[in-house]
């Protein structure tokens, strides 16, 4: 093994220096497709001059390969809400994994965590838990086509994603290896558009087996429209499916569903249900949930049954998780501290006066940022741009979703970091981004070629 496989980070330096993780790159590509295990992790997501490889967190701050501390945003795909490494989570985890991570029944702490998931999900009946937020998402299309005796299914298309199966990819611009015939079956509606929603029922009577969205996304609902969604769903015998999850705590601790006021059928959660551990889960009304049961004569669902599916120091790490979230003011924080970056950043795109090339979006919780190059288009080189200037601050952030762990300090530490990105970002404007930016511009995840 060369040095470099000893994943320990380098003693933390004062300048950036990259060189450790750039002799790993070309080994990681050579033995992993695409050099990362999650495409949104890959190296055409990020600017040339960025970290390769993290090795360790610790609250909202990791370090790379090379010892560099960069003060992270959107954390584990958003799926590590409290903090790296937080301790209470971590202990209970270590706890229950000296008592055994998998057996051949059940583990009682499987009871524990349904229990505690449907004291806050209030609406649901039923839960049963997973590892991804795919697997749930396409558990619950298959449960309303089973429910339903119907194979059409509705998504909406103005939202990135909802899993990695053949029934959400295929309909991505980086569908190989998926039939036509299963694509075929995913419609698209547009959100806030009933309209369009209408439409599909109106061409496919009684064949629409689930609508499937997140409640909010970037954009909020107009007014009664989820409440509207759910009404025509009735009316046409469709099951109503929640993605929530980003939503799910964070924008309240029942989900987005508490939050407005609109109680789907079924809905599925992951991310920050675990802090950064694996487990996602699918919730919902008990005529629909109990067709993965054993107490009824229908035809039986395959339902989530795998040997991973309730590996116990997930589920410790959990439920200590959800505890947290109820003793403690974890999601009242996400909302302030993202309050408190905006507002900053908002303050700085005033100076540059580059609010029309800049645009912060999202709730506080959810805060993402879009870049605009000098005619007001779309830019993944001004993207780019941004992110490079971020990391040169020691900043890393994809997007501007705050954790549990971001101190006042931590943020007002970014608005600086972004004041002088942006100035950057602004004589870019002027100068043309090619003079600033080094490397080439990030790419979408989901194109169909490299
Ligand atoms: C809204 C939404 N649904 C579903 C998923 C899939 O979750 P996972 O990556 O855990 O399979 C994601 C992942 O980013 C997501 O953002």
């Amino acid at each position: 093994m060369t040095s470099v496989l000893n994943l320990t980070a380098a003693p933390v330096s004062s300048t950036l220096d990259f060189s450790r993780s750039r002799t790993l790159q070309p080994r990681a590509h050579t033995l992993i497709p695409g050099g990362a295990h999650t495409y949104a992790k890959g190296d055409d997501q990020f600017p040339e001059q960025a970290p390769g490889f993290i090795v360790r967190g610790k609250g909202c701050h990791v370090w790379d390969l090379d010892g560099n501390e960069f003060i992270e945003y959107g954390m584990g795909l958003r799926s590590v809400t409290l903090g790296h490494a937080y301790e209470p989570v971590v202990e209970a985890a270590y706890r229950q994994m000296q008592l055994g991570a998998n057996f051949n029944r059940p583990a009682a702490i499987e009871v524990e965590l349904a229990e505690a998931m449907l004291e806050i999900i209030d609406g649901a009946d039923m839960v049963k838990f997973a590892k991804n937020g795919s697997d749930v998402t396409t558990a619950a299309v298959k449960l309303a086509r089973a429910y339903t005796g119907r194979d059409l299914i509705a998504i909406c298309r103005d939202q990135p994603f909802f899993s990695t199966d053949d029934w959400f990819i295929g309909t991505t611009a980086m569908n190989a290896g998926i039939p036509r015939a299963i694509t075929e079956m995913t419609l698209k509606f547009g959100y806030n558009d009933l309209h369009s929603l209408r439409e599909l029922f109106d061409r496919h009577p009684g064949q629409i087996a689930c609508v499937l969205f997140e409640a909010e996304a970037i954009t909020p609902p107009a007014p009664n429209f989820l409440y509207q969604v759910k009404q025509l769903c009735e009316q046409n015998g469709s099951v109503l499916i929640f993605d929530e999850m980003i939503t799910g705590f964070r924008w309240h601790l029942g989900g987005a569903q508490k939050f407005h006021g609109v109680v789907p059928h079924l809905s599925t959660f992951g991310k920050a249900l675990g802090n950064g551990f694996a487990i996602a889960a699918l919730m919902g009304k008990r005529d629909i949930m109990r067709l993965g049961g054993l107490d009824h004569d229908q035809p039986r669902v395959f339902l989530l049954s795998t040997t991973h599916g309730a590996e116990t120091h997930a589920l410790a790490a959990s439920l200590k998780t959800l505890r947290i979230y109820r003793e403690e003011p974890v999601i009242d924080s996400l909302w302030t501290q993202g309050e408190r970056l905006r507002a900053g950043i908002e303050e700085s795109l005033a100076r540059h006066r580059i609010a029309k090339h800049f645009e912060l979006a999202g709730r506080p919780c959810n805060l993402i940022y879009r870049t605009k190059d000098r005619d007001g288009t779309p830019s993944q080189a001004f993207r780019t741009l941004f992110l490079q200037e971020l990391i040169r601050g020691r900043v890393l952030a994809p997007s501007f979703v705050v954790s549990f762990s971001h101190t006042d300090e931590d943020v007002d530490r970014t608005i600086e970091v972004v004041d002088r990105a942006l100035n950057v970002y602004a004589r870019s404007l002027e100068d043309g981004v090619d003079k600033y930016l080094v490397g080439c511009p990030v790419k979408p995840v989901n194109r169909t070629y490299a």
